[in-house]
């Protein structure tokens, strides 16, 4: 019985994608976010500047006294999650592995297709750790830029969505990809856009999905489950302006977004 918070970063408000699945999956856990909204996008950066600032969200997360730490970021997660495990002594859960698991599941052909930001396609951990669970699989994958900031704008639906994404997907169309793994945390809020393109036979993976399974099975063993059932508190932080993550987050979360600070990344 452990009643500390579980600690959930992001570079921005697309973590709340993978904070949602947990509430789902985990209803009484109280939760810390920090969105790191003031740097955000991570996902066309340095791998070295990606780690830093993956420590530094990391560190204020362990001083809220988290039991464990979520790295709710596609981005983070390729680049850092080894860089944190050796620096943190909780557990530390990414994106990448749950992901890249459930892909190489439901996969009939072996043709998988990976999309996410410039750094996490070009750090290749989504292809290799899909390529440990199945040797015979074909996986390709295509960095989506634009769909972040599509998705910030809230033309989700929109026919610059669709154009988009038939720019980006029709190669995986061509490749006969049978399953697609949406590789960042904005790209659930994309599904039907995505699925109204590469069409009803593509399996759409959100590893937000099997992560919140990951971290349900990490605190039962470790006995870090919070087995008061009181009503959960959910604290929300945001390096900058945070009164859009209210704003756009409850798109993600759906969910209304109180106990919300600002926190300055001098205080990371
Ligand atoms: N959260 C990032 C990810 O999942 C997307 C936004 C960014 O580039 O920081 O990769």
């Amino acid at each position: 019985m452990d009643k500390r918070p579980i600690g959930i970063f992001d570079s921005g408000v697309g973590g709340l994608t993978v904070m949602r699945e947990v509430i789902e999956q985990l209803p009484y856990e109280n939760i810390v976010y920090l969105g790191d909204t003031a740097r955000i996008p991570y996902g066309s950066k340095s791998e070295q500047t990606i780690k830093k600032y993956a420590y530094q969200c990391s560190l204020f997360l362990k001083n809220k006294n988290v039991k464990t730490i979520v790295v709710a970021c596609n981005t983070a997660s390729s680049v850092a999650l080894n860089h944190l495990e050796d620096n943190f002594d909780i557990p530390i859960l990414g994106v990448i592995e749950p992901g890249a698991r459930t892909a190489s599941k439901v996969t009939k052909n072996g043709k998988i297709g990976v999309i996410g930001t410039t750094a996490t396609i070009n750090s290749n951990a989504y292809q290799s750790k899909i390529m440990e669970y199945r040797q015979d699989a074909e996986v390709i994958g295509i960095p989506c830029p634009l769909f972040v900031p599509i998705v910030e704008e809230g033309w989700e639906y929109s026919q610059v969505a669709e154009l988009t994404a038939e720019k980006y997907l029709t190669e995986l169309i061509e490749h006969e990809v049978d399953s697609l793994v949406l590789g960042c945390t904005h790209y659930p809020i994309l599904r039907y856009t995505i699925k109204k393109v590469v069409g009803p036979g593509v399996r759409l993976i959100n590893p937000a999905f099997e992560t919140a399974r990951d971290l349900k099975k990490v605190l039962t063993e470790k006995n870090l489950l919070n087995k008061s059932y009181d009503k959960p508190k959910y604290e929300y932080y945001a390096t900058d302006i945070p009164e859009r993550l209210r704003r756009i987050g409850g798109n993600f979360l759906k969910k209304e977004i109180d106990n919300l600070f600002e926190v300055s990344i001098d205080n990371l």
